[in-house]
């Protein structure tokens, strides 16, 4: 089949599925959350965290004047948390008021931390740079909060426990009800695939 070829990426914008996040931050006696889809490990040592976010939101002005924000990452069931918290603005309400968000302690940052999620980093900022209309922002991790229990031994998510919030982009969100994890050793498929 032939593919319908394009010089505005408006044509393929939606490059989901993606796990969406809350990122968190608190500045001048405020708390805030945002939904962000766009976010991305970026080193091990140190570790670092990016988050893609619009100057135009309320989020950015408390990182900018906090320097430090949360990354949290919460099960499917709290998908509606998502989709609530990037579509209303700080600037307009108290989100934490508003959805009821349950927080816990921050232990090396003032950015709230959610009682709902089952991983959580705690980053203070290292770099905030404009890239067209948003901006990276790169956190060092100060603090991981996780749940022992939605891990495998490897460190990988054990999803009979925990399942993320996939992203769709758009409103739509994906459900996993059944997974078929298959586990790739990494030399014998390039082996199978060169012969
Ligand atoms: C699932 C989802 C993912 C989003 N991802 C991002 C993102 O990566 N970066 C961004 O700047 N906005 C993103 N948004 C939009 C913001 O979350 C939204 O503009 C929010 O209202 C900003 O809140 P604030 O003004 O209180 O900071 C996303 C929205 C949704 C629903």
């Amino acid at each position: 089949m032939d593919k319908v070829i394009s010089e505005s990426i408006g044509a393929f914008s939606q490059h989901y599925p993606r796990v969406a996040i809350i990122v968190t931050a608190h500045a001048g006696g405020r708390d805030n959350a945002m939904a962000v889809a766009w976010h991305m490990p970026i080193s091990k040592t140190p570790p670092l965290y990016g988050i893609v976010v619009s100057p135009k939101r309320f989020t950015y002005e408390l990182i900018l004047a906090s320097k430090e924000f949360g990354i949290n990452f919460l099960p499917a069931e709290q998908a509606e948390l998502v989709a609530a918290t990037g579509g209303s603005k700080g600037s307009e309400i108290d989100k934490f008021k508003a959805f009821n968000i349950a927080k816990d302690s921050s232990v090396k940052t003032a950015a709230p931390i959610l009682k709902a999620a089952y991983a959580a980093y705690e980053c203070r900022l290292v770099d905030d740079r404009l890239y067209g209309d948003h901006r990276l922002l790169v956190g060092e991790i100060v603090a991981v909060h996780y749940l022992e229990e939605a891990f495998m031994e490897d460190e990988t998510l054990n999803l009979e426990k925990v399942k993320p919030v996939l992203y769709l982009g758009s409103e739509h969100y994906l459900g996993i009800s059944e997974c078929a994890i298959r586990t790739l050793d990494r030399e014998s498929c390039a082996n199978r695939l060169r012969s």
